[in-house]
């Protein structure tokens, strides 16, 4: 049984819809899978049902899955997923998939369920895994990282908004172009420095405030990023976002994290602890 980690991404998303290149990168958060037999002992969601159907798997067959991945979350759950079922259904059919570009079409497919018309990055870095810089029909540029860059991921809770309707909102922003144009430019330095292993700080909150900006982001996730830049942090919504609730994920970078532990560990807040590059 394979581990297929979940991602983050550190700077573009949605100007990545646009063609805009954006840099995600996998986390030590992941799912297994493993073909039961008899699918009607298990609960199975459409991704699942998808993943089976695309794996060339009969529609009876049932699937077991652990995930430590938040759903709903900006983290890739439903790619890490759907990557995770049609690697153990075409193991069981005893034709394993022999290339990562195979194994991308796939789950490009299942992510059309909840997504739409999914730009690909949560597929290519749940698939490539690493560090990756993704350009809409482009190759997929793995990327090494100068120097480890610790993040916290602060839950603000599940958007009730799809990733489609997200992406739909952003079409609709005012001011649309111009934002989508300052995330492009951003994402490219972000790019630069994460090679060079300098800080990335300032870009990933400018990214933040544009995010913002742009509308993806909750009254309550505002406040708390708010909240966390007066400690001196950095903060960005990670993945598609959500503003009728919760937003997802925040990425928060600090100069000592402990800082932002301990102000939402006293808000008994969850949070999450994860590195890029090293080990
Ligand atoms: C979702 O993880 C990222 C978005 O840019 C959508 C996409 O790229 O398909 C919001």
């Amino acid at each position: 049984m394979r581990i297929i980690n979940g991602k983050v991404i550190l700077s573009g998303e949605h100007s990545v819809v646009y063609g805009k290149v954006a840099l995600a990168a996998s986390i030590n958060l992941g799912v297994v899978a493993k073909v039961v037999g008899d699918g009607n002992s298990v609960d199975k969601n459409e991704i699942v049902i998808r993943a089976i159907e695309v794996a060339g798997g009969d529609s009876k067959l049932g699937v077991e899955i652990e995930s430590e991945i938040p759903v709903g979350a900006g983290l890739g759950s439903s790619a890490a997923v759907a990557s995770a079922v049609i690697l153990s259904v075409r193991e069981y059919l005893g034709s394993p998939i022999k290339s990562k570009k195979e194994l991308f079409n796939l789950v490009m497919e299942c992510e059309k369920v909840a997504h739409g018309k999914p730009s690909g990055i949560d597929a290519a870095v749940v698939v490539y895994g690493g560090l990756i810089a993704f350009t809409k029909g482009r190759p997929i540029e793995k990327l090494a990282i100068g120097k480890p860059l610790e993040l916290l991921l602060v839950d603000t809770g599940k958007p009730v908004e799809t990733t489609k309707e997200m992406v739909e909102l952003v079409a609709k922003a005012r001011n649309r172009e111009d934002l989508i144009d300052q995330i492009g430019k951003l994402s490219l330095r972000v790019k630069n420095e994460l090679v060079l292993g300098n800080d990335i700080d300032e870009l990933l909150d400018n990214n933040g405030c544009l995010l913002e900006e742009l509308g993806v982001v909750g009254e309550r996730a505002n406040e708390l990023s708010n909240e966390l830049r007066k400690l001196g942090a950095s903060v960005k919504v990670t993945g598609a976002g959500g503003v009728k609730e919760g937003s997802g994920m925040l990425l928060v970078r600090h100069n000592d994290l402990n800082v932002v532990r301990k102000y939402l560990d006293r808000r008994k807040m969850s949070h999450y602890s994860t590195k890029i590059g090293g080990r």
